[in-house]
């Protein structure tokens, strides 16, 4: 399992924390690295076991072709309790205005009811696109919060941004 050793702690007013993020190309990866840092609690990655291809064109390309279809891809690993966690982070690069398809995957096969799911994305100029609206249509027993967007090329300089997020949502640890 992709999940950090560190030992869980508890934010601010609420439970167990879990970031779980996807990410293509890293800059994801790194602003759920930041968040990670602020909010404590566990970090999971969601790998898909056939990777997507390097090549932006080929990736768009099958992104596209993926979209409207029930296509789930398979996931390398899974997270054992997720009934343990309170609130769960869910991160991932806007992909065609929404989650990419892993994150489908993810969402269908984790029991998330009576779960608290802060979105964040990283994008190109599109922000969150449908993609809270698609995720809650997904887990309709959750409570989703505001979402956060960064640009994939401010993500170095986004402690700001994740700071003021995470104090607008009172989950400053
Ligand atoms: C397949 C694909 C589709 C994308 N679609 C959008 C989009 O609809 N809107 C947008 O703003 N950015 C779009 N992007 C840009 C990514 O969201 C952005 O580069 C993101 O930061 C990549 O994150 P990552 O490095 O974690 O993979 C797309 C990128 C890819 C590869």
């Amino acid at each position: 399992m992709d999940i950090s050793k560190s030992q869980a702690k508890s934010v601010s007013g609420g439970g167990k924390t879990l970031v779980v993020y996807f990410s293509h190309s890293g800059n994801t990866r790194s602003l759920a690295q930041q968040i990670h840092e602020r909010v404590g609690g566990d970090i999971f990655e969601v790998v898909p076991v056939d990777p997507y291809p390097v090549d932006y064109d080929a990736v768009v390309a099958q992104a596209k072709k993926e979209l409207n279809s029930e296509y789930k891809p398979a996931l390398k690993s899974k997270i054992k309790d997720v009934g343990s966690y309170d609130v769960i982070f869910i991160g991932y690069p806007n992909w065609c205005n929404t989650i990419p398809r892993p994150v489908v995957t993810f969402l269908l096969e984790q029991d998330l009811s009576g779960k608290t799911i802060g979105p964040f994305c990283t994008h190109e100029g599109s922000r969150l696109g449908r993609s809270a609206t698609d995720i809650s249509k997904l887990c309709p027993q959750s409570t989703i919060l505001e979402g956060l967007a960064v640009r994939g090329r401010d993500v170095g300089n986004a402690q700001n941004q994740v700071s003021a997020w995470l104090q607008g949502l009172k989950l400053l640890k």
